[in-house]
């Protein structure tokens, strides 16, 4: 079941009432952020929020809550499900406005909060790895590390991954370097060394990459975070995906080409491992 906490009020989804003339409906004029519960307690919340307010400022958009006061409103809305582990949704809209794209036309910004079950990915994908495609999409740089509603290039390069039976697409930037995935984070190991596209790439900088960079140099790898040429990847030992819902997932093959031995190496399920256990200390952060 999905709940909806629309400015405060908590209803079922097909309840919940956004105008049309909404410009985060007519333009995709809108910021968001996805994190998910362990032990029903939202993760890493406050680095959530951070982002939050940093997609916000790039869009000169002005949050209508706080962070004490969207932190109440999720837990208030995850009280009203009994769901096991939740996926949030924590989004601002510009509001209503003219229809021209004129953010000044807006006065209202809607504050939405979306709560449903964390997306349930196969265990084969973790033991086996998953196919992922290159994307003919490629990734705009400009304002990439905001997470805005604005998302027809990964609307339709997930819908191309799909036609080719792949998990996820990798987006490369107009000059062939690799960016990263519809929602996830890339990484490449090579000779034991940690690859990982950075912020020039025009990334989104993953809550989970941070964690899993920071582990990553905890353990000894070396990392490296920089432009990637999509060659790279013929290379590489291993491969990997990150995101909030899908924590690690290796990466088997890359556009039907296995990445290394075309399994999970071990630099992979080290993290993964390592990950798991983090999770247990890192719950204890606002
Ligand atoms: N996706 N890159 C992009 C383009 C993303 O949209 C995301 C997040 C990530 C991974 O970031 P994080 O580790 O903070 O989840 C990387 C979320 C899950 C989403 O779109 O729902």
């Amino acid at each position: 079941m999905i709940l909806i906490n629309l400015n405060g009020a908590i209803t079922d989804a097909q309840d919940a009432r956004i105008p049309v003339l909404d410009h985060g409906f007519l333009f995709g004029d809108s910021v968001y952020e996805t994190l998910r519960t362990y032990h029903r307690k939202p993760f890493l919340f406050t680095r959530h929020f951070a982002r939050l307010e940093h997609s916000a400022n790039a869009i000169h958009l002005n949050l209508p809550w706080s962070r004490e006061r969207t932190f109440a409103e999720v837990l208030r809305t995850l009280d009203a499900t009994d769901a096991s582990e939740l996926r949030i949704r924590v989004m601002a809209t510009r509001g209503p406005g003219d229809l021209s794209p004129d953010p000044d036309s807006c006065a209202d910004p809607n504050m939405i909060i979306i709560v449903g079950p964390v997306p349930q990915i196969p265990r084969q994908a973790y033991e086996r790895g998953v196919n992922v495609r290159i994307s003919s999409f490629y990734r705009s740089v400009q304002l990439a590390e905001a997470k805005t509603g604005n998302l027809m290039r990964q609307v339709l390069a997930l819908r191309e991954a799909k036609a080719a039976g792949a998990f996820e697409a990798i987006l490369l930037t107009p000059d062939g370097q690799i960016s990263d995935g519809i929602s996830s984070n890339v990484y490449l190991v090579k000779n034991g060394r940690l690859r990982t596209p950075s912020r020039e790439a025009g990334i989104v900088a993953g809550i989970t990459r941070r964690v899993v960079l920071e582990l990553a140099r905890r353990a000894g790898l070396e990392v490296f975070e920089g432009l990637l040429d999509r060659r790279e990847i013929d290379s590489a030992d291993e491969m990997f995906l990150t995101s909030t819902t899908r924590e690690i997932v290796p990466v088997a093959t890359v556009d039907g080409r296995p990445v290394g031995a075309g399994a999970p190496g071990p630099v992979t399920l080290g993290l993964m491992e390592a990950f798991r256990r983090e999770i247990e200390v890192l719950i204890q952060e606002d």
